[in-house]
């Protein structure tokens, strides 16, 4: 059966506000693994002019009872497709429902589960509709109270959403608690955990003088990694109240650890919950990665109790509402903690890291989706399952479309519009237009042709040229903007664009702007605003033809395309001001080599091509940090989407043999740096230290892939007597990228080492996923895959360990993936439908590693469809998947 077809589609013009207001909802819970009993209680009041019956969602649930003022609701309840409707004989009414839930059989992991003896929620987006019956969408907000009740020894910890007013022994070795969320929420932000967990306690004051409690719950024996996470999020605390003037609200604010999680974290109001990846963290068992990664997950949670939780979504096509806006704050938050801890002469620099690594995100993974067939708006006109669209669009893209704003209106522009936002709708569930409308008024500013950025699909486009009148001393700017189609959105129109802008002058300096109609020559870095199709700016006093230096900082999500020579690119690659358009040259030169290459399979890396490389490698004013990302060859993943036809085996091949010429070109430089940079004395997870190891690691790579004998016995030696993760897993990454033969026992050794500890083995998992075939003998990787599958350590039901082990064959190793046999599609087709039965969130993430299929080689597009139809074909396909392999054959 073809199942997309079943699948309806909403529609964000279908949005009509509920005919009732829950005012208060009473939760009590009996938690029990397989029977919890769930008595809601809930105080409702007709809008005043409002008709009509309250709809109340429901899924997987068994009905115990149903009361409307304490009496059988008989003829006024009704079921319907998506659950109950009420029709109250009053215009107000109480209405209790008893409701039993199984979380030992839920492995969807939305609703109310159990994860390794624990019960834990997971309500975004519609997950508390697997808990009880509720008119479960995120415009009702409702002040809760919750009572626990549990056996004392299976759950000796209760925690709900808020302050703790209450709690206590009862008969029978059972205890309970009682928690009060002050503020009105909508259901979606509900939590409650019931496990056996200690917390790291620390108590701030805020900016206001009150004393709060910071609690960071984790699994007995796990303490000592959770340190970095409370640094965290007291930084993140303190950041909020310095740069927006917010302060936490609540009496207390908890974080809790959980193994099975779908996503990385949850807002909960004052009870976030945590993937564990993106909390515990020791010097021996975490990276420098993950340290970072903590940092950010953890802030972002945080902000969210302001821009999500005071202020949330109308409805979820409102998503990037909360989301653009948190990733964008998160973004902001890091580049400053870099920043301070990298100091005053470091700062641009460390800033600069963090943007490429945003931006490097951004393309990677949205300009990919903005190309597919899952092309939507950060804010979507239609969607068949919600779930499918927390996606790079809604977040990453979501998170530039407010950074453009912050850029035209300026920091303390964009902290008025943020003031007027919060005065305007605390407490409310708002639209992107509210925000966009506080940012207007705040500033006055008409931002009417902005708003086409939350209305249209598509990554646009910016042409430049440039020319130079050497008898006006003058350089005309020339850019045009347009978006290509995306599925139902066959014409744009021009958006507004802020681009920032350079000209380079021939001996590499800057030159100082000044544009026509300007009095004087002002700063060499100007924000010019596209707004038309096509627009001609034009610069005075030019005395010799310049280099435009074009989106400096990655001022907008879009695509430059403009003429430049290889001599041109390594001038920018070596003089660029910018340090992301340095970076952006060196990855545009690498792509234009790489690519050749991959088209003709003969031919030699070019000589000015790694003159350019070296250059870069022997430029000891830049940071480590920098380097490592410069040198850093663009995405196998970005890159075959600017291949036509997607070719991986070719491209594969040429990326080899490019990083084998870098490899032993520069082998002494890489020796050299490897010994220069060591870190000394004991780990710190610091930006400078971080660089360093980084860039280390990254010559162990080049090294090894050139089968560079002292650069494999380094690699040996660091993987064999690090005393942290970051050197350990970068000696070992290194010996798997070669063909070198201790490669294997290097894997054994790490596995028996960290045998017992989840987090480093989704690790072990995710690098032989992604290897590559160095040593040609070698067995095809799909037959490794299948094998660690049956290794103790790996469960179908951890998304961690699928996104480690699947996720990093189907998305991080195309060339493998895509063999020419189609076996690994074969493999694909057969583990999202047995994913999809278990858990359909993860399975549909799974399935999306294929939709860009129509840009592959015709051979491999036909292998493809076969096994996209044999999905969509299924027993019992999720809406989830349906959606996705649905729109992919469409
Ligand atoms: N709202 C969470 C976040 O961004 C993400 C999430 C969505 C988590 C859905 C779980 C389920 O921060
Ligand atoms: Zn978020």
């Amino acid at each position: 059966m073809d199942n997309t077809l079943q699948t309806p589609t909403i529609l964000r013009s279908d949005y009509r506000p509920l005919a009732w207001r829950v005012e208060s909802v009473e939760l009590d819970f009996r938690l029990d693994a397989e029977q919890t009993l769930v008595t809601s209680r809930l105080a409702c009041v007709r809008v005043p002019g409002a008709s009509g019956p309250l709809p109340l969602d429901g899924e997987d649930l068994e009905l115990v009872s149903l009361r409307i003022d304490g009496a059988e609701a008989g003829e006024c309840m009704r079921r319907t497709e998506r659950g109950l409707e009420v029709t109250p004989g009053s215009d107000t009414a109480t209405i209790e429902i008893v409701t039993r839930v199984n979380p030992a059989a839920n492995t969807t992991l939305s609703g109310l589960y159990a994860s390794k003896g624990g019960l834990f929620t997971q309500c975004e987006a519609e997950g508390f509709r697997r808990i009880t019956y509720f008119p479960d969408r995120p415009d009702v907000m409702a002040r809760y109270t919750v009572r626990l009740e549990a056996e004392q020894a299976s759950f000796p910890v209760l925690l709900s959403n808020g302050n703790l007013v209450d709690s206590g022994e009862l008969p029978g070795d059972r205890h309970y608690a009682v928690w009060e969320d002050p503020f009105p929420k909508p259901s979606y932000l509900f939590a409650l955990v019931a496990a056996d967990l200690e917390a790291m306690e620390r108590s701030v004051e805020t900016l206001s003088g009150r004393e709060v409690l910071l609690q960071v719950w984790v699994e007995p024996g796990n303490l000592d990694r959770a340190g970095h996470a409370m640094d965290s999020l007291v930084n993140a605390l303190r950041w909020d109240e310095e740069t927006f003037g917010l302060e936490l609200d609540l009496d207390r604010f908890m974080i809790v650890v959980v193994a099975d999680f779908n996503m990385g974290a949850m807002e909960n109001k004052g009870l976030n919950i945590f993937n564990a990846r993106f909390v515990l963290a020791r010097p021996d068992t975490a990276t420098d990665a993950d340290f970072e990664g903590i940092e950010s997950v953890v802030a972002h949670e945080y902000f969210h109790n302001w821009t999500g939780n005071r202020v949330t979504c109308r409805d979820w096509f409102q998503l990037t509402l909360k989301e653009g806006l948190t990733v964008f704050r998160d973004q902001q938050f890091s580049a400053d903690m870099l920043a301070r801890a990298a100091g005053a002469e470091r700062e641009a620099s460390a800033r600069a890291v963090k943007r490429i690594d945003d931006f490097r995100g951004l393309r990677a993974a949205q300009f990919t989706e903005d190309s597919g067939p899952m092309a939507h708006p950060i804010r979507p006109d239609s969607y068949q399952e919600i779930n499918n669209f927390y996606t790079a669009t809604v977040y990453e893209k979501g998170a530039a479309v407010i950074r453009m704003q912050h850029t035209l209106l300026g920091a303390e522009g964009f902290r008025k519009g943020m003031n007027l936002y919060f005065e305007r709708h605390d407490g409310q569930a708002v639209t992107c237009d509210d925000f966009v409308a506080a940012m207007a008024d705040a500033n006055d500013r008409d931002m009417t042709q902005f708003m086409r950025w939350y209305s249209q699909a598509g990554t646009p486009v910016v042409r430049a040229s440039g020319q130079w009148d050497a008898d006006a001393r003058r350089y005309t700017l020339t850019l045009a903007q347009h978006t290509p189609p995306t599925p139902g959105q066959p014409e744009k129109l021009p958006l507004v664009i802020p681009v920032a802008v350079g000209l380079i002058g021939p001996d590499g300096n800057d030159l100082p702007l000044r544009l026509e109609g300007d009095s004087a020559a002002g700063a060499t870095t100007r924000v010019l605003e596209l707004v038309e199709a096509e627009q001609h700016f034009v610069f005075e006093d030019v005395d010799a033809e310049p280099v435009p230096s074009l989106l400096r900082g990655f001022s907008a999500p879009v695509l430059l395309e403009i003429d430049e020579s290889d001599a041109r690119l390594a001038f920018r690659m070596a003089h660029d001001a910018d340090p992301c358009n340095r970076w952006d040259a060196a990855q545009r030169y690498a792509e234009r080599v790489i690519l050749a290459l991959a088209a003709k399979a003969d031919a030699d890396v070019p000589e000015a091509f790694l003159d350019a490389w070296g250059a870069l490698l022997a430029d000891e004013s830049l940071d480590p940090a920098f380097v490592a990302l410069a040198a850093t060859l663009p995405g196998e993943g970005w890159l075959l989407e600017r291949m036509r036809p997607a070719d991986p085996a070719p491209l594969r091949a040429a990326l080899m043999r490019v990083m084998r010429a870098i490899g032993e070109r520069f082998a002494d430089q890489w020796l050299g740096l490897y010994q220069r940079l060591e870190v000394r004395g004991p780990y710190r997870y610091h930006p400078a230290d971080a660089g360093c190891r980084a860039l280390r690691n990254l010559a162990l790579r080049y090294l090894a892939a050139a089968g560079n004998e002292d650069g494999l016995n380094r690699a040996e030696t660091q993987f064999e007597y690090a005393e942290n993760m970051t050197e350990q897993f970068g000696g070992l990454a290194a010996l798997v990228h070669s063909a070198s033969p201790v490669a294997e026992d290097a894997l054994d050794n790490f596995h028996t080492r960290f045998s017992s500890d989840a987090l480093v083995l989704d690790k072990w998992f995710a690098l032989q996923a992604g290897a590559w075939r160095w040593d040609e003998a070698a067995p095809p990787v799909l037959e490794r895959v299948k094998a660690l599958m049956d290794d103790p350590a790996f469960k179908l039901t951890n998304p961690n360990k699928v996104y480690s082990l699947l996720g990093a064959f189907f998305r991080g190793n195309p060339a493998e993936f895509h063999a020419a046999d189609g076996s690994g599609h074969a493999f694909w087709a057969e583990q999202i439908i047995a994913l999809d039965a278990m858990n359909p969130q993860v399975a549909s993430r799974m399935a999306r590693s294929l939709e860009n299929w129509r840009r592959y080689t015709p051979a491999l597009q036909t292998s493809i469809r076969t096994q996209l139809e044999r999905v969509r074909d299924a027993d019992g396909l999720s809406p989830d998947v349906a959606e996705v392999v649905g729109k992919a054959l469409v």
